[in-house]
Parts: structure tokens; C-alpha cells; sequence
């Protein structure tokens, strides 16, 4: 079921009530536009009206909460395999929350959850990118006008698909996960746990971490705000 608005706050708190009242798995929150579009770590997500794919999907894992952590990973898998296998481009995976074209960010990917559920948010630059940020849409890759309901049909699909493996068909999507990575190969600077660190991104690990080369050692990080990647 697709619950289409023209306007809202933010679809990830649409989803989240409507899923709070009950709704089911699979539920989708669709808006053409967001007063208050919410990226990760307190960021503002952007949209022109119209211009970008915005929706939040409702899931209700039927395995333990422990592999949810594993949902943002699993949904840009999705997504990545989606828009390559449906208009041939050379989509990546920016660890790790992130769809990157051409080293320019085309769709971010927030996930709240809370007992019982979880809510994937999706916004991907479909006609146009915010402008002044290194971002690309899929316009500007494709070069044609794509339609947002085409968008959103084969991704929606796609991440559907991925968010039932994350428990026992992990493996296998962290090996996809490694051929899509963005990261991997590049000298990044970033901080975890309060520390700055730099380092050269050797790939993803099994737990779906970063592995990063720091000081000649390989170290496997959960979690690293990403400042500088050359
Ligand atoms: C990020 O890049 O930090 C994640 C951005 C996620 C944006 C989407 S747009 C639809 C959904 N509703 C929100 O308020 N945020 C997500």
C-alpha cells in the first residue's frame, strides 16, 4: 500500500505514526514534497517539489532486532543493483548509507526504528540535485527524464527484497556489497568514536564495517562520519 502525499513534514515521521497505529509490512509513505526532510546526524535532506523521490517503507522483520543494524547497508545494495540493472549506471555504495554516481551523492538513506518496526527513508535526486552540494540525479546521469513512479517501483522492489536477507543471506550481500563499494581503494580521513583518524579503506568487512588501513594496520569500524575522502 503506497500512501501518496502532496506535502508533509518529513515521510520517516508519516511512516512511523502510521506504523505506530499498526501498519503493515511493506507499508510506503510517499511525498512529492518535505517541509522538514531529515538526513542523518541532525542534516537537512533537500528536495525541489517534485524533483526528488521521497518515500519511507515500513518494515516488520521477522528476525531478531540485532541484524536490524544491517537495513541501511541492505537497502543501498538494493537500490544500487536497481538503478544499474534498470538504466545501465554505474550506481556505488558510499559506505554507509549513501548511493553514489560518478563520485557525486544521488540518494541517502535514513533508517529509525523502534520497537516492532522500522522505517526506511529513501530520498534520491531524481529531475534535479540540490545545488551548491556535490550531488548528481539521475537526469543529469541517464541524460533522459526519468519518471518518479518508475523510480520508485523497481528500487521500492529491490530494497523490499534485500531487507528479508539480512539474517541469513548477509554473507552473500556483503560480497555484493564489496564489488559496489565506493570506498574501497581510497584514502579517507574520518571520526569514530570521538576519534580522528586516517587511513586507506581496504573494504567491507564481514559484519558489513569498514575496513581501513591505519598506520599499517587493517581495523574494522561500525560506525566513522566520513570528512575527507580523496
Ligand atoms: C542522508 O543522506 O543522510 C539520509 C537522507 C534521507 C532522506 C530521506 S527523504 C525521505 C525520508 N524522509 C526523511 O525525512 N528523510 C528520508
Amino acid at each position: 500500500l503506497v500512501h501518496h502525499y502532496e506535502q508533509l513534514e518529513s515521510t520517516n515521521d508519516t511512516a512511523r505514526d502510521l506504523a505506530v497505529q499498526g501498519a503493515d509490512h511493506g507499508t510506503v509513505v510517499l511525498a512529492d514534497l518535505q517541509h522538514s526532510g531529515r538526513g542523518r546526524r541532525g542534516a537537512v535532506w533537500a528536495s525541489a517539489p517534485g524533483e526528488g523521490l521521497l518515500f519511507s517503507l515500513i518494515l516488520r522483520p521477522d528476525y531478531s532486532r540485532r541484524y536490524w543494524s544491517r537495513l541501511a547497508l541492505a537497502a543501498g545494495l538494493g537500490m544500487v543493483d536497481s538503478l544499474r540493472s534498470a538504466w545501465g549506471i554505474e550506481a556505488s555504495i558510499k559506505w554507509p548509507n549513501d548511493v553514489y554516481i560518478q563520485g557525486r551523492k544521488c540518494a541517502g538513506i535514513l533508517v529509525e526504528s523502534q520497537d516492532g518496526f522500522a522505517v526506511v527513508g529513501i530520498g534520491l535526486n531524481v529531475s534535479s540535485s540540490p545545488e551548491g552540494g556535490d550531488s548528481t540525479s539521475l537526469h543529469e546521469q541517464v541524460g533522459v527524464e526519468v519518471s518518479r513512479e518508475e523510480v520508485l517501483v523497481s528500487v521500492l522492489d529491490a530494497v523490499l527484497q534485500e531487507s528479508k536477507g539480512c539474517a541469513d543471506q548477509f554473507a552473500s550481500q556483503v560480497v555484493r556489497m564489496r564489488s559496489y563499494c565506493w570506498l574501497t581503494g581510497k584514502d579517507v580521513s574520518f571520526v569514530s568514536n570521538g576519534e580522528k583518524i586516517h587511513g586507506h579503506v581496504t573494504g567491507i568487512g564481514n559484519e558489513g564495517d569498514l575496513m581501513v588501513r591505519v598506520a599499517g594496520v587493517e581495523r574494522s569500524y561500525q560506525q566513522a562520519e566520513l570528512i575527507r575522502v580523496v
